[in-house]
């Protein structure tokens, strides 16, 4: 079945659901049960043996002690296990929250429709379904293990992955990020909080989560709010431009991750939006006028005039990246460095995607590196263990 397809099919789901959120009308359990029905469409022309979305499939009971593995603003994360079969499954539900109106469900059913449009490729969650209880909507994943944020948190600053496990983990990422970008899915939020590493029987391997802020690039009208986190949005998103948001952005997205596991910390942390922007352009260096006239800034009039203030100061010093200064060659080889600068290009059209990162020299030798995964760890502490010791 061919990507395009899907994308359509895709499209035509999330295309409904906006109509909803903009009617303001909610989704009763009918309509709901029908967008099931068209995301399970989506799932048969996604992948060869695709998630069905079956509620009474992926029944699920809950698990003593602990249970609870991430709260948003829209819901919970909780632990359990399949009825039928006895897995663990992790299930994310809305909060009980009556104020939520039909967003909150429009949005769960968006989730699951961007993860089966990707079919279950390896380096992303796996749906097993769309469970209904207590009159809500849950969606049911393979329980996978912690996420890359707590991972690097138990490590501690001073000591991040080293180039190795760096390159193993962003191997993974980029495919990930290849397989949505290939079905038009523009992920939006990628963070360390929004990759999960295997708890079990795989160290090291990492699979990208949460694709609620997720859009699709064939919707008729995409939700038009700014999606992601700022430490790891684009220039172009934190710039409010007209083509921000696009497939590049997560691209830039990767390149702050990457960074993150070779020196602990993402690079670039500004105070507010505006200060984001300084960060990145102090760093890298402010983007040629053309370039961002390009990019069709919406910024702020107070903003935009400062922009061009740092960008003559900039000129008249010889500014150039520092990028390699942040990451300097005892972290990062000549051809990882390759990789993590194609990322953070500040333009979006010359900005390396994740399918030429792949292509890249530094991944070159890492078939026989994947194969020969660490030892099997038992448990979330063991796994984050696992990604540890592997320098
Ligand atoms: N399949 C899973 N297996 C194990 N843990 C998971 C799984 N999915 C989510 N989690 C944990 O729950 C946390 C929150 O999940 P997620 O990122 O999907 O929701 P969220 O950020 O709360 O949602 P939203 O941004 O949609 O409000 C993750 O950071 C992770 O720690
Ligand atoms: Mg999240």
């Amino acid at each position: 079945m061919d990507t395009t397809e899907v994308a359509t099919r895709l499209a035509a789901v999330c295309d409904l659901i906006e109509e909803h959120r903009k009617s303001g009308a909610p989704i009763c359990a009918t309509r709901a049960a029908a967008i099931s029905a068209m995301i399970d469409d989506v799932a048969a022309a996604a992948a060869t043996g695709g998630t069905r979305i079956d509620s009474g499939a992926c029944s699920y009971e809950e698990v003593d002690g602990d249970d609870e593995l991430g709260v948003g603003l829209s819901g919970l994360v909780v632990r359990a296990r399949l009825r039928a079969t006895g897995e663990d499954v992790a299930v994310k539900s809305l909060h009980a929250d009556p104020g939520c109106g039909g967003g909150g469900i429009g949005r769960l059913l968006r989730e699951a429709c961007f993860m089966v449009a990707c079919g279950g490729h390896p380096s992303l969650v796996a749906l097993r379904g769309v469970a209904m209880d207590n009159g809500g909507h849950s969606l049911v994943m393979d329980y996978v293990g912690p996420n890359l944020l707590d991972v690097l948190r138990a490590r501690g600053r001073r000591r991040p992955f080293p180039e190795a496990d760096a390159r193993r983990v962003m191997r993974q990422l980029l495919a990930g990020a290849v397989e949505m970008h290939r079905h038009g899915i523009v992920h939006r939020d990628i963070k360390p909080e929004n990759v999960l590493v295997a708890a079990t029987g795989c160290g090291g391997v990492v699979k990208i989560c949460d694709l609620g802020s997720a859009k699709s690039t064939a919707e008729r009208s995409p939700p038009a709010d700014i999606a992601g986190t700022m430490e790891y949005m684009a220039p172009e998103v934190l710039a409010r431009s007209a083509c921000g948001h696009g497939v590049p952005a997560d691209a830039w997205s990767l390149g702050c991750v990457m960074a993150e596991l070779l020196t602990g910390e993402p690079p670039f942390r500004g105070e507010d939006q505006a200060d984001q922007l300084r960060e990145i352009f102090d760093v890298l260096g402010a983007p040629e006028e053309s370039v961002w006239e390009a990019m069709r800034p919406r910024l702020s009039a107070v903003l935009a005039s400062e922009v061009k203030q740092w960008r003559a100061r900039q000129r008249q010093v010889r500014h150039r990246s520092r990028l390699r200064e942040v990451i300097p060659g005892e972290v990062l080889s000549d051809e990882g460095f390759e990789v993590l600068k194609g990322l953070l290009t500040c333009d979006p059209e010359k900005r390396m995607t994740a399918a030429a990162a792949l292509r890249c020299a530094w991944f070159a030798d890492e078939v026989e590196e994947d194969a020969r995964v660490p030892a099997a760890a038992t448990s979330s502490a063991g796994c984050a263990m696992s990604l540890a010791i592997t320098a």
